[in-house]
């Protein structure tokens, strides 16, 4: 399967989804997440930081582009690098940030708006598309690598999705 939609009707089916793709977190694992202001991208990512394990707060790094957690998966450290790329004025301040970087084997990456560094991200194992729809959010699933499809196989037995 590499092709999940669904309806997410209140924000604890938000956290819902979060809880369930943090079930398939690897590393070197990308995840894009596409959706107007306030659609959930920020509400999903902290679900998924919070179930891997990270017990504090979770900001939205809106100023800082970027916030890392250090997480304990498969007996190894690893960072879920949590970009918010809004305010970010082009493609070059993230190649300058060093951001190109972080896209490794050892690393998680979230990326809210994506959309802002056209061209210089590289392509990720996942998708997702969040939609405003009447109280609800709707959202799309699109896995582009094994890895991918690996976290969508997992939807179809959550409980609540
Ligand atoms: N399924 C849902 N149904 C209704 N409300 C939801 C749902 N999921 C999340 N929300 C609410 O929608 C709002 C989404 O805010 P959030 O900060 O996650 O958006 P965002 O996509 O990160 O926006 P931004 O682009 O500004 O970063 C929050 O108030 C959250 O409680
Ligand atoms: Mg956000």
């Amino acid at each position: 399967m590499s092709h999940y939609k669904t309806t997410l009707a209140n924000e604890a089916a938000t956290l819902a989804l979060g809880k369930c793709l943090a079930h398939a977190l690897q590393p070197g694992l990308s995840i894009f997440l596409h959706g107007d202001l306030g659609a959930g991208k920020t509400a999903l990512t902290r679900a998924m930081i919070h179930a891997a394990g990270h017990s504090g707060h979770v900001k939205s790094p809106t100023y800082t582009l970027v916030e890392p957690y250090l997480i304990r998966l498969q007996e190894r450290n690893v960072n879920i690098m949590h970009f918010d790329l809004y305010r970010m004025s082009s493609a070059e301040e993230f190649l300058d940030a060093g951001f190109r970087e972080e896209f490794n084997e050892h690393n998680i990456c979230i990326v809210e708006w994506p959309e802002k560094a056209d061209g210089v991200l590289p392509t990720p194992d996942l998708n997702i598309f969040l939609r405003v729809a009447g109280d609800g959010r709707e959202v799309e699933l699109h896995a582009l690598s094994d890895k991918g499809i690996a976290c969508l196989a997992l939807l179809q037995f959550a409980p609540n999705l």
